[in-house]
């Protein structure tokens, strides 16, 4: 069957995608191709069909453009986009010299894990108002880290002596773990933990980061807000996104209701509230 008959159906498709879904046309396109060319029964339909106009009507081709659909929306879910492509960076890392360049492992790594991947244009930002809320801190548990901490500017920061990044997600563990371990000065380390574990007896910490994760919390495991109420840090730095993960749909203030409902909760007092372009954030003190 031609490629471009096919491909022609996958980007009228991808437009149809992009109006809802948070990518591109062309990754739309790369993607639904993915999804056609291993159904042979559509593609075989689709070469059989006299006219593509008409095939678009029929119940196979609309059963493979809701295949798609999925694995896109699927695809779009998942925090990291590219396991492989983490591994090898990670992998690379493992073996750059103490004085190479990690710069372009550690944006790979960045992009690959949705979070981080949207703060890349505003970056700048984001840090400022971080680094203002940390102030002096020495220590900081990043609760569900996913992979921000490849990013955290420790030169910026000279009193943070203990970053511990946390994530039940092993890819994020790893990639941070390698970073830290090319690091080398023990400032940073990294946990595989999951929230329903609780926390350590007697460790206490300057600041907890929860980026993103209270709202995450609140709508897949609403029991546990409870134990994140009672994390063990004097300050904690809280963030919301502004869009959805998957589709295009403003959420800010829903998500600013979560948060702010959430520190209220937890007994919480906000000192201080700030926007980034995707992002809104509260600090607050927990004693
Ligand atoms: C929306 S991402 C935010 C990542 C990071 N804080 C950031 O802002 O870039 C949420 C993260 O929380 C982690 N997470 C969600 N539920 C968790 C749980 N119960 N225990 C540990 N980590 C969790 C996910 O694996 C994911 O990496």
């Amino acid at each position: 069957m031609s490629d471009e008959r096919l491909r022609a159906l996958a980007e009228r498709l991808a437009e149809d995608v992009c109006r809802s879904y948070r990518l591109g046309p062309d990754e739309a396109v790369e993607k639904i191709l993915a999804v056609w060319r291993a159904d042979r029964a559509f593609c075989a339909a689709l070469s059989g069909a006299p006219d593509a106009e008409k095939f678009t009507r029929t119940r196979i081709y609309k059963d493979a453009a809701t295949k798609a659909r999925k694995a896109i929306y699927f695809g779009l879910r998942r925090y990291c986009a590219d396991d492989k492509a983490l591994a090898a960076a990670c992998e690379e890392l493992a073996r750059l010299p103490k004085d190479g360049d990690a710069a372009p492992l550690l944006k790979t790594i960045a992009a690959n894990h949705a979070s981080t991947a949207e703060r890349a244009a505003h970056l700048d930002l984001f840090w400022n108002e971080i680094l203002s809320a940390l102030g002096e801190a020495r220590s900081l548990i990043d609760v569900g880290s996913g992979v921000l901490p490849v990013l955290f500017p420790f030169a910026r920061a000279p009193s943070l002596q203990h970053y511990l990044a946390r994530d039940r997600d092993g890819a994020a563990v790893r990639a941070v773990e390698a970073y830290a371990g090319w690091r080398g000065d023990g400032r940073l380390t990294a946990r595989r933990w999951d929230l329903k574990d609780g926390w350590d007896a007697g460790e206490t910490f300057d600041v907890a980061l929860m980026l993103k994760i209270v709202p995450v919390v609140a709508r897949q495991e609403p029991a546990l807000l409870e134990t994140l109420a009672r994390v063990p840090a004097r300050r904690v730095i809280l963030t919301g996104s502004k869009e959805a993960l998957v589709k295009r749909r403003a959420i800010a203030r829903r998500e600013r209701n979560v948060i702010e409902g959430f520190a209220r909760d937890a007994g919480f007092r906000v000192s201080h509230t700030f926007e980034t372009p995707d992002e809104i954030g509260l600090v607050a003190e927990t004693g």
